[in-house]
Order: structure tokens, then C-alpha cells, then sequence
């Protein structure tokens, strides 16, 4: 079945997303210039206060872990993560923080699962990663495995943006089948990236794929569009019923 072959009931978007009562985002870049996300203290601060405003309670933070491009090792992040700690709780920000990251599937990645512990959510075995948006990885189903057999819960970051399986929901299925939890994007139901983004993020939710909603907030820009995404009542009536982990972690 192509992966847009079947549309639940179209309505227009009126619903803010908010309502979903999310309290965890498990997704964001905003420890200080470890990656594309949040450049100095001040500005994370300003979005972590933004983010409570939209009525988050937790925030696991989650920096690109990509060799060659953000070289971030375990010890790197949970320095910057500290840092940032200590400064929300020096401004008295009533906010819960956890760490995590965001890996890349590359050479090291695959190496060093078996060899020392990885970045969860929060401490939960919960592992986020990511893989190219344009050419599936050859060993996608091989590095999941290995995932699994470390001991870890793999959870795909945007699966909506990989262009590879648009048309292929039978395939999503089957790696959720496999045990891989599917975090959508909201920026994907605000239409940032493109509209077939749009589509297959909306196309998860109908066939009941979606385990967690994230910001992957990077900066303020993205926050904006965060706090006016609007959904569809009858997308909104989907995930709703849906059996999201956000607010376990
Ligand atoms: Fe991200």
C-alpha cells in the first residue's frame, strides 16, 4: 500500500497542539554550541522559559552526536548539560532537565554501542537516533539490532523526514513491528519542512505508529511555529487516543 494511499477524514486545523497535554518533550538542541541549536546560555534559558510557558514540566535535552560534524562525546555533553543545569536553578526556573543525545547512525555509532554506555533519555534505556535523510543507511537494520542487543530501545527521531520510505508505510510498519519507536517531529505537523513531510508525519499518527511527539527545537524561530502548530480535530482525536510515551520518561 503506497504510504499515502489512505487519508483519515481532511478538517481544518484549529486545535493548538498544546492540548494534547504533553508535559515531557524527550527532543531539543539546546545545550549551549555543541551543535545547530541554542549558541549561548541566554538564549537557552530564554527557550527553556518559553517551553515551561507552553506547559512543559521536563525537558530531556538531546545534542547531535555526528562525526566530523558534532564531535560531542558522552562526557562533553553531560559537562554542558550541568552547566546549564546549575544556571536554570541558579534563576530558579521551576523546571525539570534531563540529558540524553541524538545519535547520528555512522561508523562510531555502530562501534561504540557494544563498547561503553550511550546517552539515553533521561536514564530510561530509550536511545534516540537519526539516520540520512536522502540515502537509506546499508546497515540501518544491522545497527538496530545492535541497539536492541545492548540492551537499548531504539527510537527513530523524525521518521516523517526520511524521503526513502514516503511511499512505503508497509515498511514502517514492519520497523515498528521490530521494535523501533517512532518520535514525529511537531515541527512536521506545522509544515516546516515540506508537505510531503506533512503527509507521512500525519500518515504515522492514522496508522497508529507514533510512540513520541518532540519540539527538536533548535532555536527561537522554531519555537514561534511550536507554540501556533495547530492540528486537525480529527489528528487531534488520533493522538489523543494514541498510546504516547512522552510523559513516562
Ligand atoms: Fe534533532
Amino acid at each position: 500500500m503506497a504510504f499515502f494511499g489512505l487519508f483519515g477524514r481532511k478538517s481544518a486545523p484549529t486545535i493548538p497542539l498544546s492540548e494534547l497535554g504533553l508535559t515531557c518533550d524527550m527532543h531539543s538542541h539546546l545545550i549551549p554550541a555543541l551543535d545547530d541549536g541554542s549558541d549561548s546560555t541566554e538564549t537557552s534559558i530564554s527557550l527553556i522559559n518559553s517551553l515551561k510557558n507552553l506547559g512543559y514540566k521536563k525537558l530531556i535535552i538531546t545534542p547531535h552526536v555526528m562525526t566530523g560534524f558534532y564531535n560531542n562525546d558522552e562526557g562533553k555533553i553531560v559537562n554542558g548539560f550541568n552547566e546549564l543545569k546549575k544556571e536554570v536553578e541558579n534563576q530558579h526556573i521551576d523546571i525539570e532537565l534531563g540529558v540524553g543525545a541524538e545519535y547520528y547512525i555512522d561508523y562510531d555509532f555502530m562501534q561504540d554501542l557494544s563498547k561503553k554506555p550511550m546517552l539515553t533519555l533521561g536514564g530510561s534505556k530509550m536511545l534516540l537516533f537519526e539516520c540520512s535523510f536522502v540515502n537509506q543507511h546499508k546497515n540501518f537494520d544491522e545497527t538496530v539490532f545492535e541497539m536492541q542487543i545492548n540492551g537499548y530501545k531504539p527510537v527513530l527521531a523524525h521518521p516523517e523526514r526520511y524521503l526513502y520510505w514516503h511511499d512505503d508505510i508497509e515498511h514502517m510498519k514492519l520497523l515498528h513491528d521490530r521494535g523501533i519507536f517512532f518520535q514525529i517531529n511537531i515541527l512536521s505537523l506545522a509544515k516546516v519542512y515540506s508537505s510531503d513531510v506533512n503527509k507521512a508525519a500525519k500518515m504515522l499518527i492514522e496508522n497508529d505508529l507514533v510512540d513520541f511527539i518532540g519540539t527538536d527545537l533548535h532555536h527561537a524561530k522554531h519555537l514561534n511555529i511550536i507554540e501556533n502548530t495547530k492540528i486537525s480535530e480529527h489528528t487531534f482525536e488520533k493522538l489523543k487516543n494514541a498510546t504516547l510515551l512522552n510523559n513516562t520518561l
